[in-house]
């Protein structure tokens, strides 16, 4: 019996152990020893909490069939399930009915309204990727239940505010429908000239991948992947983050780049994102600007070296990962990603990895097996 006890006592305590390891490039285990399922979300704090959002996504398929998880930690290493923040729902016709696609949820704490705010990328159910909107839900506290609000397409009938009269009417001038064949010099042109933005002016702008970010001056910004994840657009939302104010402009016209990932430091703004190629690595691509309006200068990947304790992915594969937040742990910006598990996306590993900075103050982010 004393030998039985004993026992579950070090089971009991390795699985805590383990519960604090996070090693990169291998499976990280909550507190009941189960790997954790929150994927392409976010961290937030608290008080002296931190809650850490995602995609809870099933063991088979790519559909939502749950909602978004949200995990708890008071030192950013062990984690405990806290369950789904916000669940799918049961209704046929909703919005979020299970069988949607629910991603890359990031969640803010908005002082001004005491309210957990967060917004998300769905699509409708058996639509594929073609709804391609932002969803709105809201919460009094960080582990939900977070209420469903709206899902929309963004900045319907707004022009990007930087664009001048002359621009406006060149976008008017193409026409989307006539360009059946892509990637061809004269098809790249007509998206420069806003092909797709002006294809859905009436009907609001596509939002597939996203990201949130405030700024010092408390102002928050959503950063989406748009015009078929060719262009992305950065948008201001209002004071409690339940809306947009209508003020957005446009990031790399026709580059192709989603996963956006955002911090500052020094001063300038840093975005990271990935190329488009579903759920295989790419290379990441880095923009930086003096503004969160820009103009943004891009620069070659930040990433360096090899992937020492995950297969030897090279840099210029991200090391097998993709983006989803940078968190600032104490001034020091951590890069998340996902390296996706398309088989099992329930078992898409971590990669958390901080982002250093060379001589000019660029960011270099090289493989370690703990971030910290
Ligand atoms: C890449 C995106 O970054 C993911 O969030 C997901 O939408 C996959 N594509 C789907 O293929």
């Amino acid at each position: 019996m004393k030998s039985l006890a004993l026992c579950c006592i070090a089971l009991v305590s390795s699985a805590q152990t383990q519960a604090q390891e996070h090693v990169n490039g291998q499976l990280w285990m909550d507190t009941e020893g189960n790997h954790i399922n929150a994927h392409g979300g976010n961290i937030i704090q608290y008080g002296d909490t931190y809650y850490w959002y995602g995609e809870n996504r099933p063991y088979r398929g790519f559909t939502t069939e749950a909602g978004v998880g949200v995990y708890s930690s008071k030192d950013l290493k062990t984690w405990k399930n806290e369950g789904i923040a916000l669940a799918v729902s049961e209704e046929a016709g909703h919005d979020i009915e299970r069988g949607c696609i629910m991603e890359r949820p990031k969640v803010l704490y908005n002082a001004k309204t005491n309210k957990f705010v967060m917004l998300f990328h769905l699509e409708l159910k058996g639509r594929g990727y073609e709804a391609a909107r932002v969803a709105f839900a809201v919460s009094d506290t960080p582990t939900g239940p977070f209420r469903f609000v709206r899902s929309t397409r963004v900045n319907a009938n707004k022009w990007p505010f930087d664009m001048n009269k002359k621009a406006q009417k060149l976008a008017q001038q193409t026409n989307a429908a006539q360009w059946k064949d892509w990637w061809s010099a004269e098809w790249r042109k007509e998206v420069e000239k806003g092909m797709y933005l002006w294809r859905d002016m009436q009907g609001g702008q596509m939002s597939r991948d996203m990201t949130l970010y405030v700024d010092k001056d408390g102002k928050a910004y959503h950063i989406t992947s748009s015009q078929e994840n060719l262009t992305l657009l950065v948008s201001e939302l209002t004071d409690d983050y339940l809306d947009f104010t209508g003020k957005y402009n446009m990031v790399a016209p026709g580059g192709q780049n989603e996963a956006p990932c955002i911090f500052q430091h020094e001063g300038t703004y840093w975005l990271i994102c990935s190329g488009c190629t579903g759920w295989a690595p790419n290379e990441a691509r880095m923009f930086s600007a003096p503004s969160i309006w820009g103009p943004w200068t891009q620069h070659p990947s930040p990433f360096v070296g090899v992937a020492t304790g995950y297969r030897d992915m090279p840099a210029n594969k991200t090391f097998g990962a993709q983006g989803t937040y940078i968190y600032e742990m104490n001034g020091k910006p951590i890069f998340m990603a996902d390296i996706w598990n398309e088989r099992h996306l329930s078992n898409s590993l971590h990669l958390w990895l901080p982002i250093d900075f060379d001589g000019q103050g660029v960011p270099v982010i090289r493989w370690v097996d703990k971030a910290f």
